[in-house]
């Protein structure tokens, strides 16, 4: 059986696994990702790979990054919120690691990823959303990556639902992932709770008194015990998730749209205010047949798999 090398390349951390043709993780290891410097990103990628290569027997690298990728599946063009401006990061992974390396958008390869092994395997059309540090998107279609005409398709965290909104990583103002991602939940608990509003006093509480230690964990864990603030904050979050994805299925019409990313984690707390707002605002509603809304089966794992799956075709 060939093992392939799986890297996710997200916000805050690198994530890399050894992963074999059924999809199963045979080791995984976890770092702190450098953020704002890219060679000490490229470094540190290669340092995992490196580390697992030593111990396995990898034929080729899969790295889902979380940017803009070239169609050739080398170069990180731009991304939002890593420090890559025009790498050519297979080279420089491959110069480090010796291994063939492919690139792919970091929603991509876990769209990807749960099309194969995962929430989309009964399915030839799927959207896959990813709610982290950013919103990502990555789209099936008849069975097949749909990468666009110059790989940068599915940026679904870009388009513009607010006009004249928050000012996005970007560059642009009022995108999709300013209002459904991770950060926007983090961003509007802190401005509440900071606002010294009554209702954010027991998520405030939970982070020792200080707003920046709020985090989406955190909030997933009180609304999981019932706190009626962060309950809410997930349902916010849902309402935007399920109105972005409503207009991305009048363009896309998928049999499945898998929820992923770190967010994903809290369930139906998110899921069920996500499924509510797509059932209201779906144009052609009870006239047309619909689509499940899941959540993604591999979790956070899925990119990283997805990566290595795409590394071997
Ligand atoms: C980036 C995407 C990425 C997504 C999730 C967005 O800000 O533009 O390329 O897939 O975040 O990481
Ligand atoms: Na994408
Ligand atoms: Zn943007």
């Amino acid at each position: 059986m060939t093992l392939a090398c799986g890297v996710d390349v997200g916000g805050t951390k690198i994530a890399g696994g050894v992963i074999d043709e059924d999809g199963s993780i045979v080791e995984e290891l976890r770092v702190v990702s450098p953020a704002t410097d890219a060679e000490a990103i490229e470094e540190a990628i290669a340092g995992l790979v490196l580390e697992l290569r030593s111990r396995h027997d990898i034929s080729a690298v899969g790295v889902g990054a979380a940017g803009y990728i070239d169609k050739a599946r080398a170069l990180v063009m731009f991304a939002p919120n890593i420090a890559w401006r025009n790498v050519d990061l297979k080279g420089e992974l491959e110069k480090r690691v010796d291994l063939p390396v492919v690139i792919e958008n970091d929603a991509n390869a876990a769209a990807w990823g749960e099309f194969r092994y995962g929430a989309g395997h009964d399915v030839d059309d799927l959207l896959l959303v990813t709610v982290g540090t950013g919103v990502g998107g990555g789209v099936v279609l008849d069975g097949e990556l749909y990468r666009g005409a110059f790989g940068v398709g599915a940026e679904i965290g870009h388009m513009r639902v607010v006009p004249n909104g928050i000012l996005c990583g970007c560059g642009n103002h009022g995108c999709f992932e300013q209002y459904a991602s991770g950060n926007a939940l983090v961003r509007e608990a802190r401005t509440s709770a900071r606002g010294g509003s009554l209702l954010a006093r027991h998520v405030l509480d939970l982070a020792g008194g200080d707003a920046d230690k709020i985090t989406g964990p955190l909030i997933t864990e009180a609304a999981r015990a019932g706190d009626p603030f962060a309950v809410e904050q997930l349902a916010e979050l849902g309402k935007w998730l399920g109105e972005g994805i409503a207009s991305l299925t009048a363009i896309l019409d998928p049999a499945v749209v898998v929820i992923g990313g770190g967010v994903s984690e809290a369930g139906e707390l998110l899921l069920a205010p996500t499924r509510a707002a797509f059932a209201a605002q779906l144009t052609g509603r009870g006239h047309r047949p619909s689509l499940e809304i899941r959540k993604a089966r591999l979790g956070n794992r899925a990119g990283l798999i997805g990566a290595a799956d795409l590394a071997r075709r």
